[in-house]
């Protein structure tokens, strides 16, 4: 049995249906169901036995640790979070109770429940914090990527609160000997990601005739990783990782923003032809910029493939595409998750930086 928090959300949804189409192993997906967790990214396994959805926020310690107590899974897969950058700019009150607090409070009623367990549960026990890459700063155009000996040096509300939530897991397993495991994860992107972030909001909003907005010049870089690779690497880090450790996550494929968003033209160019000759590119428009932007994020990721074997299967070109291709064939899924809601959002976001 494993407890997993966020699986409704991108990495989340994709993590347990991989999971639910690989092994016969429950799973319990405690989830709030904010903005950004649909349940129904699960529909495909809802009447599995074994998947069970509890709609709970992770600040609910009490519940948590009677759930474990109750359940007594072998490990706690912690993906729940408040993940936008720009949100975080614009509210950040949100990020300090969901990562920080949240964090804390599993990080608690996990080490409650360990401590009821035997000498070989405790063996076999992992709580697993999945990270960003975000917490270690930003790189100059010329600096080695991160390795996982980097200091924590974020520079956004988001990186901020991830870093603090990284730092208790650190301490809950120095202090305590809470068997711990972290994994600082590079750009995600595939299918089910919130149409807030780069990829999907560039799909969305080109489908639509709408404005491509790039921030600044659009020369940051960020280094994009396909989901389903980041989804192995987690699982090959809870049954090999070494407790205690951390694990950078990378797909060795830096990309600027502005590239990014002209393949996206080109692919749609190809698939989904503008009429009259017009071309997807001809919608980028350069808007002001994020306020404190990190100029670029680059992972190190020799310690995962040196000592546990893990490698990126997919590379840029092709899960861009297969992206792209999920993106048309579930226009459907997009225009559900895109709510009033979402609308202030762009709103309040895009609104003021023309
Ligand atoms: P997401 O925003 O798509 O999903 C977050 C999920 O957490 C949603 O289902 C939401 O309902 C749930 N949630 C939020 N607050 C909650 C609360 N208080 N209690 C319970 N559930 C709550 O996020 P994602 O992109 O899937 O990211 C998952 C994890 O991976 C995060 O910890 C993020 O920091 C990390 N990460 C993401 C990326 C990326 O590129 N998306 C890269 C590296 C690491
Ligand atoms: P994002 O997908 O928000 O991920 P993160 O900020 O966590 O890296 O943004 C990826 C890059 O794209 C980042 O450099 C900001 C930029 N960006 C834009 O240029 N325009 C946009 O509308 C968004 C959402 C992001």
């Amino acid at each position: 049995m494993l407890f997993v928090t966020g699986g409704c959300g991108f990495i989340g949804s994709n993590f347990i249906l991989n999971w639910a189409g690989k092994h016969n192993e429950k799973i319990i997906n405690i989830d709030k169901l904010t903005y950004a967790g649909n349940r129904h990214n699960l529909d495909s396994i809802k009447s599995n036995a074994n998947y069970e959805l509890v709609q709970l926020d992770i600040l609910s310690e009490k519940s948590i640790l009677e759930l474990l107590k109750k359940h007594k899974p072998r490990a706690f897969l912690h993906f729940a979070a408040e993940s936008h950058v720009d949100r975080s700019i614009l509210g950040p009150a949100e990020f300090v109770q969901t990562n920080v607090v949240g964090t804390f409070s599993l990080l608690q009623a996990n080490l409650e429940y360990f401590k009821t367990l035997s000498e070989d549960e405790k063996k076999e026990f992992r709580f697993l914090h999945v990270s960003t890459d975000e917490v270690y700063g930003s790189l100059g155009l010329a600096d080695p990527a991160f390795t996982e000996s980097n200091a924590h040096a974020p520079n956004s509300p988001y990186a901020a609160s991830k870093a603090a939530s990284d730092h208790f897991v650190r301490a809950y397993h120095h202090t305590y000997g809470l068997p711990t495991l972290t994994t600082n994860c590079s750009n995600n992107y595939g299918p089910f990601q919130f149409p807030e972030k780069l990829i999907p909001l560039v799909i969305k909003n080109a489908l639509a005739g709408s404005k491509l907005p790039i921030y600044g010049t659009g020369e940051n870089v960020r280094d994009w990783l396909y989901v389903e690779d980041h989804i192995e690497a987690i699982e090959v880090v809870l049954k090999k990782g070494r407790v205690g450790e951390t694990y950078n996550i990378g797909g060795n494929e830096e990309r600027q923003n502005i590239l990014i968003v002209k393949k996206i033209c080109s692919v749609l160019d190809e698939k989904v032809p503008l009429k009259n000759g017009q071309k997807y590119e001809d919608l980028i428009t350069f808007v002001k910029d994020r306020p404190g932007h990190d100029q670029r994020y680059a992972i190190n990721a020799n310690k995962i493939k040196n000592e546990l074997g893990w490698l990126p299967k997919e590379n840029f070109e092709t899960g861009l595409k297969k992206t792209i291709q999920w993106y048309l064939d579930h226009q459907d899924w997009v225009q559900k998750v895109v709510d009033g809601s979402y609308q202030n959002w762009v709103n309040q976001n895009y609104g003021d930086r023309k």
